[in-house]
């Protein structure tokens, strides 16, 4: 039987309570399809940070190498720097495993109230170029205390660095509903979003079959808003997709609706799983936080590993579970985190 061995990092704050529930499901999923799951849980982050002055240990990345998939929850602490947690945990995985596809998927729920005015089914994917860009924390500040300081952040796009998510990109709405919309800037960004778009131009003309649109950022967070049915697969930049993908998880319902995955499409290295939000220490403790994203990520690990069927059992039963009305509060319901994962688990 085939076993796959997961690394699970829960992080802070309601990555305590999300990751083990979803973890739950997980388990009972591989119950019922021909693969068992093994795990080995780390508890790195910014609570570690507090104890060992580190998010994760010096070999950490080494470890995480030894595992197919990682299960993370997110880092950050009101108590610790919070230039830290992207620093040292969340962008060091990601870039050092080359997990340059951050893939962020948005659709209806079934049962849950929206936002929107429109009635109409939202289904799109955003993919968002994740090891580049304008989070490449190349910079500095100078003279931070005088009344003439100044701080720069300096954006990184390489043609290398763009071709590689285009090419996912195209290949994804090919397996979709065939159209990329690419998110960009590049009237007012001259340098580094001209070449964004320029380069995805050129990438594009290699699937005629894929219909192209370009549209500005600005315009596509009203568009989120206004038109989201008009979206497929949506190719954006690390700070924008970002953006795009809170807006994206409010536009569902709520951020804790969101599920990703950080991808190495080549599988040299393990890539990384988690919900699309933070740690919420707002509403850390108290077993109300919303664990469909973090299940609904375990769906796509499931995806990436090759267990389809098991990604897609766990899907329905998400949509069964949201339909019978298990909400958590931000979805104006009254069920635990824990009761989220009962029901998503009886649903299998
Ligand atoms: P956040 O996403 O943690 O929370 C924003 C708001 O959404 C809060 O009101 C929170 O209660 C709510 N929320 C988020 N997830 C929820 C869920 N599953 N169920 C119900 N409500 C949910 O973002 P915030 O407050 O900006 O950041 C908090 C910490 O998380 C910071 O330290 C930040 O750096 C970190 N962070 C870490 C990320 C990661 O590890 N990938 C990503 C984003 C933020
Ligand atoms: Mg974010």
């Amino acid at each position: 039987m085939k076993n796959y061995n997961i690394a699970v990092v829960p992080g802070d704050g309601i990555g305590n309570e999300i990751v083990p529930e979803g973890y739950r499901v997980l388990e009972a999923v591989a119950k019922k399809h021909d693969f068992t799951i093994t795990s080995e849980t780390f508890e790195w982050g910014a609570g570690y940070y507090l104890k060992n002055g580190q998010f994760l240990p010096n070999d950490g990345l080494e470890t995480l190498k030894g595992f197919d998939a990682v299960y993370f929850g997110s880092v950050g602490l009101p108590a610790v720097d919070d230039t830290l947690p992207a620093k040292d945990y969340t962008f060091k995985v990601r870039t050092s495993f080359n997990q340059y596809v951050n893939y962020r998927p948005v659709r209806t729920y079934p049962g849950v109230t929206r936002p929107l005015r429109t009635e109409k089914h939202i289904d799109f994917v955003i993919v968002r170029e994740n090891t580049e860009g304008e989070f490449v924390q190349m910079g500095g500040q100078y003279l931070p205390d005088e009344p003439n300081g100044m701080g720069t952040d300096t954006s990184v796009f390489t043609r290398k660095g763009i071709e590689r998510v285009a090419h996912y990109a195209f290949q994804l709405a090919r397996k979709r509903r065939k159209k990329v919309t690419h998110i960009t800037k590049s009237n007012t960004l001259i340098n580094s979003l001209a070449y964004w778009d320029r380069v995805i131009k050129e990438v594009a003309e290699q699937y005629p079959d894929i219909e192209h649109e370009q549209m500005y950022i600005d315009n596509s967070t009203a568009m989120f808003v206004l038109k989201p049915e008009i979206f497929d697969v949506v190719l954006t930049t690390n700070l924008f997709g970002d953006i795009l993908s809170d807006l994206g998880g409010a536009i569902m319902g709520s951020l804790g609706l969101g599920g990703s995955g950080n991808i190495n499409p080549e599988k040299e290295y393990p890539s990384m799983f988690e919900p699309i939000h933070g740690s919420a220490p707002d509403i850390a403790g108290n077993n109300i936080a919303n664990p469909y994203g973090q299940i609904w990520s375990a769906a796509i690990m499931l995806e990436h590993l090759g267990e389809t069927e098991a990604a897609q059992n766990i899907m329905d039963a998400i949509d069964k579970s949201t339909t019978q009305g298990v909400l958590t509060v931000d979805l104006g319901g009254s069920a635990k985190t824990s009761d989220v994962a009962d029901a998503v688990i009886k649903n299998l």
